[in-house]
C-alpha cells in the first residue's frame, strides 16, 4: 500500500476509507493534503475492487477547518493566481472521481473544509458537525468551490447568509437545508458512512458512475437537455451485461451478480 504523510487510506472490502490526518492543525488543507488526495483519489478509481470512497477527518473535532491559513499568510498576491492556487481540487479530484464517494463531516467543516465535503456525491455529518465559509473574515472569499456549490445546495438565501457573516450551520441546520443527506450520533457516523459506502459498492458499478453522472449533469444544463442526457445514459444502461443480469434476477427472485459490463 502507497503511504501518504498527511491522510490514511485504507481499504475495507470494497469501499476506501481515506481519513485526513492532520489533527493538531484540525486538518487544514495545505499543498501537500492536496497532493495526497489526488494520489489516493486516482488510486481508488483505478482500483476494480473498489466501488464507493469515504472521506473523513481524523479526531473529533474536525473534518477540516478549511485552507491552511498558514500557508497562505506570506504568499505573494499574484502567486494564488500564477499557480491557479486551489484549481487542483476541481480539475483533479473532483473532475476525475467517476465512481461515487462520501464525505463523513466529524466536526467542523469550515472554508476549504465545507468545500472538501461540498465535493463529495452526499455528506453525512455527525451531530457535533459545524459548517462555514468564514472566509469573508479572512478579507478573502471561498476558493474551492463554497459559493457556487453551496448556493446550489441551499439556494441564494442560506448561502448569502453563510458567505456574508460568515456565521456556522449546525448540523440540523445542514440537514434542514439539504446541505447533508443524514445526520447521526458521531459515535456512529464512520459506520453510518461505510455501510452507505458498502451498499453503492454493492451496486452494478456502471450504473453507479452513470447514476452520479445523471445527477451531476442537473447542475449543469437545461431541464430539457438533462432530460435528454438522462434517457441516453439509461438506454446506455440498458445495453450492458448487468441490466440483463439485474432485471433477470428481479423476475426470477434472486440476488444479482455483476460483471461491471
Ligand atoms: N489553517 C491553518 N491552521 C489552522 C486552521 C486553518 N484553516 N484552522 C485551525 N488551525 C490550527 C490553529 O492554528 C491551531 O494551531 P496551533 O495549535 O498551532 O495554534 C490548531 O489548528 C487548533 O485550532 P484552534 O486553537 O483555533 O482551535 P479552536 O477550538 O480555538 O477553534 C476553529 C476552532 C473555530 C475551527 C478555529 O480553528 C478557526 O476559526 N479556524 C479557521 C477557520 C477558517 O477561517 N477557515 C477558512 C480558511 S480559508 C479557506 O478555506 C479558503 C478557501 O476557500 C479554500
Amino acid at each position: 500500500p502507497m503511504s501518504y504523510e498527511t491522510i490514511l487510506v485504507e481499504k475495507k472490502g470494497n469501499v476506501t476509507l481515506i481519513t485526513l490526518n492532520r489533527p493538531q492543525a484540525l486538518n487544514a488543507l495545505n499543498s501537500r493534503v492536496l497532493e495526497d488526495l489526488i494520489q489516493a483519489f486516482a488510486a481508488f478509481e483505478a482500483d476494480r475492487t473498489q466501488g464507493c470512497a469515504v472521506l473523513t477527518g481524523l479526531g473529533e473535532k474536525a473534518f477540516a477547518a478549511g485552507a491552511d491559513i498558514k500557508e497562505m499568510v506570506d504568499k505573494a498576491g499574484a502567486e494564488f493566481y500564477a499557480q491557479d492556487f486551489f484549481a487542483g481540487w476541481t480539475s483533479q479530484i473532483v473532475k476525475t472521481t467517476r465512481k461515487p464517494w462520501i464525505a463523513a463531516v466529524n466536526g467542523f467543516a469550515l472554508g476549504g473544509g465545507c468545500e472538501l465535503a461540498m465535493m463529495a456525491d452526499f455528506i453525512i455529518a455527525s451531530e457535533n458537525a459545524r459548517f462555514g465559509q468564514p472566509e469573508i473574515k479572512l478579507g478573502v472569499a471561498p476558493g474551492m468551490g463554497g459559493s457556487q456549490r453551496l448556493a446550489r445546495a441551499v439556494g441564494k438565501a442560506k448561502a448569502m447568509d453563510m458567505c456574508l457573516t460568515g456565521r456556522m450551520m449546525d448540523a440540523a441546520e445542514a440537514e434542514r437545508t439539504g446541505l447533508v443527506s443524514r445526520v447521526v450520533p458521531l459515535d456512529q457516523l464512520l459506520a453510518e458512512a461505510l455501510a452507505a459506502a458498502e451498499a453503492i459498492a454493492a451496486m452494478p458499478p456502471l450504473a453507479a458512475m452513470m447514476n452520479k453522472e445523471m445527477v451531476n449533469m442537473a447542475f449543469e444544463t437545461t431541464l430539457d437537455t438533462g432530460l435528454i442526457l438522462e434517457r441516453r445514459m439509461f438506454q446506455v444502461l440498458a445495453s450492458t451485461e448487468d441490466k440483463a443480469e439485474g432485471m433477470a434476477a428481479f423476475v426470477e427472485k434472486r440476488p444479482g451478480t455483476w460483471k461491471g459490463q
